[in-house]
């Protein structure tokens, strides 16, 4: 067994202002159905939530990149952030090959001006 880290941090500025910019298009893009509604329920506070979501993309990315041939071939959409009903996140993976991959855990956490996850995998 060998354990990977990935870890991210972002502004929640720069999120906050390619959604004013791009609206849907980005959303769209980047987010899932779930990962935007979670985001737009927690209304005036939602820039934090999409920023820590973008932030757990690039953070599995960074723990799974030994595994990914081909960077190109990902798409932002195919990790996916839910919450469970107590509000732990879980990281739900497609189109991705994970045979090696045992286990992935996230953890998140966003204030005023950034948002930060880190991701760990177990590789068997
Ligand atoms: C859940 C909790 C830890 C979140 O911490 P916070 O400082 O309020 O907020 P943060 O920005 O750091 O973290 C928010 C993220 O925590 C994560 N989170 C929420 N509930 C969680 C849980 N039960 N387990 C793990 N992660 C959780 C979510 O990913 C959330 O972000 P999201 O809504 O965008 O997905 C906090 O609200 C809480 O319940 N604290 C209780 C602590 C306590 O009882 N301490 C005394 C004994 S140690």
């Amino acid at each position: 067994m060998r354990v990977k880290c990935g870890t991210d941090i972002i502004e929640i500025d720069r999120i906050k202002e390619s959604i004013e910019k791009l609206g849907n298009h980005f959303l769209e893009r980047v987010f899932t159905k779930k990962e935007i509604d979670y985001c737009e329920s927690k209304k005036k506070q939602k820039y934090q939530h999409y920023a820590a979501r973008f932030a757990a993309k690039e953070a599995v990315f960074k723990a799974l990149s030994e595994n990914i041939q081909d960077k190109f071939s990902v798409s932002w959409k195919d990790f996916e952030v839910e919450n469970d009903n107590q509000g732990k996140p879980k990281l739900n993976v497609n189109n991705v090959n994970l045979e090696n991959v045992e286990n992935i855990d996230i953890s998140i956490s966003h204030c005023k001006n950034y948002a930060v996850a880190n991701v760990t995998v177990l590789i068997k």
